[in-house]
């Protein structure tokens, strides 16, 4: 959802999002996309699902290309590229020239272990806003316990050097990434003197997300880390100027919102109460075309289309996402609950257009989905959204590919 204050500042963009919200008509505009556009990748993360030899089929640069141009008529104004590991495609340079001058803003993460200086050169030849990396530890050993490949620790600060040197007058904004787990959350404040030292602009903490109980803190842990970590990490951030939000200095919350993350359940519940606006602002796409609502539920819902055989138009104003855009505007999927993306941005647009009518004010739940599906869908829809494996109680991933 990219820049909710300029969205909210602009009638022109504020008003058809409220109507289409508030009537169920399709978005007359997409706004962001974050593209997943592999899930190859060469290392071994602990906690992550990608690579270790998966490498399922993927779209071509060019067809990406077209998919590019086509979001860009449909005023999309930023794409971010994850993976898997971007830098794991050969031809990721065409796909970001394609981006770049399609004229939406570009961003990328990256593990930046495969970035040689050719291809730096030719990457930052193009205007990328930011650049996001994962450190998992302030030393190799740390790290590469984590990432599981001898020598990542030092590859990724030999990319994070190559970015700083062949950045040309408009430098991308670099922020780091690191994910908190039992094994590493004691490193947090050196990570901070680490990549302050680089000139990183952020070092993001991201609770680890995972139904693996022994890489979560414990309740004890945590409350171990907001003792007796938290204040010298607020200290060091203020040092090398790093954002000090309260989500920064306590990544896994506060009293009872500390409890919660232990378990698994993010955000305080936000969620649970309230709506959330990227179906009608944002898309998600897979290696292979599959369209989904954000990277929360790729591959945890049934796919809402397909950019392999299918326009961007058509999908993002199509029966099948109009469908799911009804039923969420009065629940939330089993993924939401375990989801804290754009928190601040929900309770911007909550506070400009209002919420949900409330059940029944327009005829129920039932009516809104088989409006909005057009007749096209004769069962009911609300059953084909559920996650596919998981019950709701599990967690769902949290800001899996962020970023
Ligand atoms: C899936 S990776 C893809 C980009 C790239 N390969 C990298 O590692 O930077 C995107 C981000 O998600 C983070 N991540 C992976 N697994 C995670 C998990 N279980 N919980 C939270 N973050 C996770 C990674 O550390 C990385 O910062
Ligand atoms: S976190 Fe990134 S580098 Fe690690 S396995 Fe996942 S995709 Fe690869
Ligand atoms: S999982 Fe998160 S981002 Fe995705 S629709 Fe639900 S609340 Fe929104």
């Amino acid at each position: 959802m990219y820049d909710v204050g300029q969205l909210i500042e602009e009638p022109e963009l504020l008003g058809p999002l409220a109507r289409s919200f508030h009537e169920l008509t399709p978005p007359v505009y997409l706004r962001a996309v974050k593209i997943k556009l592999t899930a190859r990748c060469n290392l071994k993360c602990v906690m992550c699902r990608y690579g270790r030899g998966w490498a399922p089929p993927e779209l071509s640069a060019e067809r990406f290309g077209q998919i590019l141009r086509e979001m860009a008529e449909l005023g999309c104004r930023k794409v971010h590229f994850s993976g898997g590991e971007v830098l794991a495609r050969r031809d990721f340079e065409e796909v970001v020239e394609a981006a770049s001058q399609s004229g939406v803003k570009v961003t990328l993460t990256s593990n930046l272990t495969l970035l040689t200086k050719a291809r730096a050169k030719r990457l930052l030849a193009q205007r990328i806003s930011g650049i996001s990396t994962s450190l998992d530890g302030a030393s190799a050993k740390v790290h590469e316990s984590i990432r599981g490949v001898p020598g990542s620790f030092k590859r990724t600060l030999r990319g994070i050097e190559y970015v700083a040197r062949y950045a040309g007058k408009r430098p991308p904004k670099l922020r780091v990434n690191f994910v908190m787990m039992r094994e590493n959350f004691r490193d947090y404040p050196a990570l901070i003197q680490l990549v302050g030292e680089r000139g990183a602009e952020d070092l993001v903490p991201m609770p680890v997300d995972t139904k693996r109980r022994e890489l979560r803190l414990s309740k004890r842990l945590i409350r171990e880390y907001n003792r007796d970590i938290a204040p010298e990490v607020r200290e060091l951030r203020e040092r090398y100027g790093l954002p000090l939000t309260e989500l920064a200095i306590y990544p896994f919350g506060r009293d009872q919102d500390a409890e919660q993350t232990a378990t698994g359940e993010y955000a305080g519940g936000y969620y649970h109460a309230h709506p959330c606006y990227a179906p009608w602002l944002h898309l998600f796409v897979a290696w292979d075309g599959k369209v989904y609502l954000c990277c929360m539920t790729n591959g945890r819902i049934e796919p809402l289309g397909d950019l392999a055989t299918q326009g961007v138009r058509e999908v993002f104003q199509g029966p099948r996402f109009q469908a799911i855009r009804a039923e969420m505007k009065h629940t939330r999927l089993a993924s939401c609950h375990a989801c804290d993306m754009y928190l601040s941005e929900n309770r911007e647009l909550q506070a400009a257009i209002g919420p949900a009518a409330r059940l029944g004010e327009v005829g129920g739940v039932g009516s809104d989905v088989r409006a909005a599906a057009g007749g096209a869908m004769s069962t009911p829809v609300v059953s084909q959204f559920r996650l596919r494996n998981a019950p709701s109680a599990l967690p769902a991933p949290r800001r899996l590919p962020l970023v």
